[in-house]
């Protein structure tokens, strides 16, 4: 049989697998309640300027309401000979209402409706994921909290570089997060104007009113363009963007946390709920969530590759290739937003070892550079030169299989002969760290004011 939608012109149906090829319904189901909102707005729109009658709009209005009852109540067949929710709603609004449902499709195409469904839902989720991120930076910051004097390596290259604090470790990622919240309120911003009333690609004759529909649905202006309104995807393009860098961060903390939860560096231990234990090897606590959410950006950034190589070349307008942009972004949103989720429980329960950090923050001559510092500062030697005097005192302890603060006096004074007893003190943990107390530095004041200011911020 050929399609209820444009059977005119058309003797013959379609073949089985092109109905296959041309269905979106399996996925673009998710969109119901956004277009059964933007086909309300139109609707009123059209009785508000003498396009529809008000018996209709009523009619139109009260089939949509049940239908989204049904669809949410999991009571809706769909079709996918009907290819998409668009039609498969008007379909059975036509068999609840009547004639009047052939009415709602005036000055308006599918290309601007699924223009203004994705863009309405991206902005749901866009709303939802900012709510998730900021529990995330919760669960940061109270960690960051209750280890703010907690001394650990920082490291450069993954070698040991200068004693930072954990606290100050847990905020890095809090300001990552602060930027990636930034990013998708930035995405959110820009994709929100209207493109219902563009129609098909050109406008349409009838005397609609797009400034209604869009304030009705929540955007800020509708679109200016009748052609671009229709024909780009750059929203989902920036979410995408967006959803990878914030994937990028969080595959960063994963990685660490398998890191850090290893025998080997021990600095923190993973709670039994995000642990998994091991078939053959008893002793075994793996860390599979970090491992899923280190590895979740693939498909992320895959889906960003993938929808910019289905635009790219595109001639305007619309094309059927771009049917193709909701799953890639479905599937984005649902792992970033299963990742984010997941992470902010692992920082939540994950408990760090103060003990073993310490120690691991006193080895591998972390505080080589403070060595150099009191040089310059205690003998006035140029840095260069001290640096180069350091190198030498971490050589001869490298050879005696000590620590710089175990080398005794005399010894530094064969590199440096102006030492005193005094240089000892400034070669502990507890000085270097403290010491940094520049803005933005490590020291336990600057992280604690860091700290202070964004609790106010997620209040
Ligand atoms: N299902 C289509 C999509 O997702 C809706 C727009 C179809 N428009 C058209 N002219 N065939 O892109």
């Amino acid at each position: 049989a050929s399609n209820i939608m444009w059977g005119g012109r058309f003797a013959g149906g379609p073949a089985k697998v092109m109905e296959k090829i041309n269905a979106s319904i399996d996925y673009d189901k998710r969109f119901y309640a956004q277009d059964i909102r933007g086909s309300i707005a139109h609707a009123t729109m059209l009785a508000d300027r003498g396009v529809l009658t008000r018996e209709d709009l009523t009619a139109i209005t009260d089939g949509l309401n049940t239908i989204l009852r049904e669809i949410g109540e999991g009571r809706f067949e769909f079709s996918a000979a009907l290819e998409d929710i668009h039609m498969n709603v008007e379909a059975r609004l036509r068999e609840l209402i009547g004639d009047a449902a052939g009415r709602l499709h005036t000055a308006r195409s599918r290309n601007d409706q699924v223009a203004t469904d994705f863009r309405l839902w991206l902005r749901d989720a866009i709303d939802r994921l900012d709510g998730m991120l900021a529990d995330f930076q919760r669960a940061l910051l109270a960690q960051a909290e209750a280890h703010a004097e907690t001394a650990m390596p920082g490291f450069t290259h993954l070698q040991v570089a200068q004693p930072v604090t954990f606290g100050h470790h847990m905020m890095a990622y809090l300001e990552m997060t602060a930027r990636d919240r930034d990013r998708f309120a930035e995405t959110r911003r820009r994709l929100n104007e209207c493109p219902l009333g563009a129609a098909a690609l050109a406008g349409t004759s009838f005397p609609i009113d797009r400034e209604a529909t869009a304030a009705a649905l929540g955007f800020d202006r509708p679109t200016a363009n009748s052609l671009d309104s229709v024909s780009d995807r750059d929203f989902a393009l920036d979410y995408l963007h967006a959803a990878s860098v914030c994937a990028m961060h969080l595959s960063r903390l994963a990685e660490e946390l398998v890191i850090w939860s290893s025998a080997q560096f021990g600095f923190v231990k993973m709670s039994d709920a995000f642990s998994t234990g091991s078939s053959i090897m008893p002793q075994k606590r793996n860390p599979d969530a970090a491992e899923l959410v280190r590895a979740k950006i693939g498909r992320i950034t895959g889906s960003y590759v993938a929808l910019t190589t289905v635009m790219k070349g595109l001639p305007m307008t619309y094309g059927k290739d771009m049917q193709e942009d909701k799953e890639a972004v479905f599937d984005a949103a649902d792992t970033i937003e299963l990742s984010v989720t997941a992470m902010t429980g692992m920082i939540a329960d994950m408990s760090p070892d103060a003990g073993a950090m310490g120690r691991a923050a006193a080895q591998g001559f972390a505080t080589a550079t403070d060595f150099a510092d009191w040089l310059v500062q205690n003998l006035d030697m140029p840095f260069r030169e001290a640096h180069h005097a350091t190198g030498a005192a971490v050589r001869m302890a490298e050879a005696k299989g000590c620590d710089l603060g175990d080398l005794s006096l005399e010894e530094l004074r064969s590199i440096a002969p102006g030492v005193s007893e005094a240089v000892f003190e400034a070669l502990t943990v507890e000085r270097a760290v403290h010491g940094r107390n520049s803005y933005g530095g490590t020291a336990p004041a600057q992280v604690r004011a860091q700290i202070e200011r964004w609790k106010e911020k997620l209040a």
